[in-house]
Formats: C-alpha cells, sequence, structure tokens
C-alpha cells in the first residue's frame, strides 16, 4: 500500500526523501496545493504533498483539501501520515514536543468539506467516531516508544478556521469542550480520507503555548523556530515508521 506525508508548516520539503518524479494532477475539484513529489525514503516508495503549496501560499482556509486528496486517491495512495503544527492547551505538552491525537472537534466554517455535498451526487453518512485510523496510529506510537523517542499518544486536535490565532477565551472554551491542541489544516482533510477509504493518521508538532497560556502573545518566529527542531524529530520518527508500513 502506497504511503503519503502531507507536509505543513515547518515541513514544506521532505529531507529524506530521495525524489524520482514530480506529477502534477488535476482532478475534477480542481489542482492541488503542488505537484506529488514521489521517491524512495528507507527503502519504499513514498508520496509527498506539501499542503500549503510552493512558498506557503496558501493558507489554510483556502487549502483545496478535496483536490490534494482525490489526486492522492488517483495516484494510488492507500494511507496517509498528516503533519500539523499546533498550540499546545493543556500545559503539559512542551513546545516541539510530538502528539498523536485520537479524537476531532472541529470549529472551521465555510469550507468545502466534503464529496457527498452535491445536488446530484449520492447522499451518505459516514461513520467518523474515531476519526483517526488506529492502526496506522498504533504504529507510529509504537515506533515512537520503542526508540526512545517521547510522544503524547493521544490528544483532541481543536480545528480553527484561521488564519487569525484564537483569543483567550476561545481557547478557554476549547479546553472546556475537551480540546488538547489546536491547529488550522487538520480538518476537513481527516473526513476528506475517511470519505475515500484512506487510512490517516496525524503527527501533531507543538509550535507554541496556544493564545491565553503562556501570558505572551503568539508570535510567528517563535513558532517558525520550534518547528524546524519538531520537524527534525518528525522526520526521524517518519523515517522509521514508513519500512514498518
Ligand atoms: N493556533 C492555531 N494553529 C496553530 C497554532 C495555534 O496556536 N500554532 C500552530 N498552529
Amino acid at each position: 500500500m502506497l504511503t503519503a506525508i502531507i507536509g505543513g508548516s515547518g515541513l514544506e520539503r521532505l529531507e529524506g526523501l530521495t525524489i524520482t518524479r514530480r506529477e502534477i494532477v488535476r482532478t475534477e475539484y480542481g489542482e492541488p496545493s503542488g505537484p506529488l513529489t514521489f521517491g524512495q525514503m528507507s527503502g519504499r516508495e513514498v508520496v509527498f504533498l506539501n499542503r500549503h503549496g510552493p512558498g506557503h501560499t496558501i493558507p489554510p482556509h483556502r487549502v483545496n483539501y478535496r483536490a490534494n486528496l482525490k489526486a492522492m486517491k488517483h495516484a494510488g495512495v492507500g494511507r496517509i501520515i498528516a503533519i500539523n503544527a499546533v498550540g499546545g492547551i493543556t500545559a503539559d505538552l512542551e513546545a516541539i514536543g510530538l502528539v498523536i491525537p485520537d479524537q476531532i472537534i472541529d470549529y472551521t466554517y465555510s469550507r468545502m468539506h466534503t464529496f457527498y455535498g452535491s445536488e446530484h451526487g449520492p447522499v451518505k453518512h459516514v461513520d467518523f467516531t474515531y476519526p483517526y485510523t488506529e492502526s496506522l496510529r498504533r504504529k507510529i506510537i509504537n515506533t515512537a516508544l520503542q526508540n526512545g523517542m517521547n510522544i503524547t499518544a493521544s490528544g483532541t486536535y481543536a480545528a480553527t478556521q484561521g488564519p487569525r490565532f484564537e483569543t483567550a477565551a476561545e481557547i478557554d472554551r476549547m479546553e472546556r469542550d475537551g480540546a488538547t491542541i489546536v491547529g488550522m489544516t487538520g480538518m476537513p482533510e481527516a473526513i476528506l480520507a475517511r470519505e475515500l477509504g484512506l487510512d490517516y493518521a496525524m503527527i501533531a508538532v507543538v509550535s507554541n503555548a496556544a493564545a491565553g497560556r503562556s501570558g505572551d502573545e503568539i508570535s510567528v518566529e517563535e513558532i517558525m523556530s520550534k518547528l524546524q527542531m519538531g520537524m527534525d524529530k518528525t522526520r526521524a520518527l517518519i523515517e522509521l515508521v514508513i519500512p514498518r508500513l
């Protein structure tokens, strides 16, 4: 089964991937964020897609998630490991820590969030009780633990609309709702993968304390410097996970 990595902020390219070809794919939902990059990683074929496009030009609410996922499906991808930068809501989540979430609360709006929404298409209600593929989550978690990497093996991902960061009161509400991490790109990507029958799990990289959690304002410069370290860790984990899939 072909594996895809969708990279987010801080992981615009995947070092360690020996690139064999790039493919520009068009879908009935439009163009994906960029070409699909095929290559070898840890002895396996892997496809990489940069969610925010070349030069980080596509903000979270304008990513064509449907085209990205359809392009993956057309390319024969069977499973996706998504990499997402997040703010940490709960106090025990340190910057540059990795979280493998097991739940989602979706606060996004006005995004093209389903393949079953057209007036002509079939109506289909898809089960999403457990939004991430548990077997894939387990492989990532076990690989990390067996290699002495410190990760948080569960979490509830709050998906926000962006591109602004949240207010302190919004983060308080999300915490009351049960969310532990917050980011702008986790949805609708996860449900679209489910609708297409693709395995999907996320490695969330904590780049900052969420709004109102550190006393400071949120600084993009700080996020970017933390992300560099977090992404190095993520890349190392992916290289270990790939041969075990
Ligand atoms: N909020 C939303 N998205 C994010 C954050 C945050 O604090 N940090 C990184 N992505």
